[in-house]
């Protein structure tokens, strides 16, 4: 991958960083690419620099998310213009930069989910972290040392994943399930669940709404109608594991990637590396024997 590959706005979980990684256990050129669980599509618009697949498909079940992204590629200028307006607003508002988020949020929760409005509120909230409370209110708070990108930015981003992907992506937001209903033989479907963690650190059969036994059983389906794919799921740090394994029947090989130095340990003192699991389909596992450097989950766990 040559060059910066261009994102939208910050987004917790993205696989930007990690999407050279990735991309190697792609096939070189396959017919469309399914993102079910695609946050800001990091995958997605890594594969387009590439130019690997013909056709893509961007989906996530949070459909303000999937409008910014749809947005940016439609019409790049107009989303740009839009933000920029919100953007300025926060430099005039009588109470201050922080109480400007908050009365942008308010609306967003008052049912006016613009791609502009989510697209603000993703820039200026703390680590660019999606919540929701139990009232289905979005509740994150803004980070308040920042003023979220400029917009000069987001218009040289988002030309640019305009340029890459207009005219050959289609959205939806909608359960991941119906999106594994679409993908045929000579598709690639890569999936990025919520982090099993997260949300139930208790009972890691649920992860934000996706369940374990669910989720493997719709790969299942995969398996059968021999769509390739992969599946980015938890890791290790530390020497400890996160989340529950993948069933070995689903024939996967898990391959873990070298995510960095973890922020929180650094926190703390330690130098601890993140791993992030992969796990890669049976048909596209003879990947991993042409890549040199990884690691097998036992050497990263010694
Ligand atoms: C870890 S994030 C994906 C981040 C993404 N890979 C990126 O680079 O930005 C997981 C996404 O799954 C979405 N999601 C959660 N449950 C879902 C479901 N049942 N079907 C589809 N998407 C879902 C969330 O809204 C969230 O955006």
């Amino acid at each position: 991958m040559n060059g910066r590959v261009p994102h939208v706005v910050q987004y917790q979980g993205s696989k930007r960083n990690l999407a050279p990684q990735i991309l190697q256990y792609m096939p070189r050129r396959f017919n469309r690419l399914y993102e079910p669980f695609s946050g800001m599509a990091a995958i997605t618009i890594a594969t387009a620099c590439e130019r690997r697949a013909m056709q893509y498909h961007i989906n996530d079940l949070n459909a303000p998310i999937v409008r910014v992204l749809q947005e940016a590629i439609d019409s790049p200028r107009t989303l740009a213009n839009n933000y920029a307006q919100v953007w300025e607003e926060q430099f005039q508002y009588e109470g201050g930069h922080v109480e400007h988020y908050n009365y942008i949020r308010e609306r967003f929760n008052n049912g006016e989910t613009s791609a502009e409005n989510m697209l603000y509120l993703l820039a200026r909230c703390v680590k660019g972290a999606v919540r929701y409370g139990q009232n289905g209110k979005f509740n994150q708070s803004p980070d308040k040392r920042r003023h979220g990108t400029n917009p000069r930015n987001i218009l040289e981003n988002v030309s640019a994943i305009s340029t890459l992907l207009k005219g050959c992506v289609s959205f939806s937001a909608l359960d991941y399930r119906e999106i594994f209903d679409m993908a045929q033989p000579g598709d690639l479907v890569y999936m990025d669940p919520p982090y099993q963690g997260v949300t139930n650190a208790k009972d890691n059969r649920y992860f934000s709404g996706v369940e374990f036994e669910e989720f493997a059983t719709a790969i299942e389906m995969l398996n059968q109608k021999g769509v390739d794919y992969l599946i980015s799921y938890d890791g290790e740090c530390g020497g400890k594991e996160y989340g529950e394994e993948l069933p070995p029947d689903l024939n996967c090989t898990k391959i873990l990637l070298n995510a960095g130095l973890s922020t929180q340990a650094t926190l703390l003192g330690k130098r601890n590396v993140t791993y992030e699991a992969l796990y890669i389909s049976e048909n596209l596992s003879h990947m991993v024997d042409s890549i040199p450097l990884q690691l097998t989950f036992m050497e990263a766990m010694a």
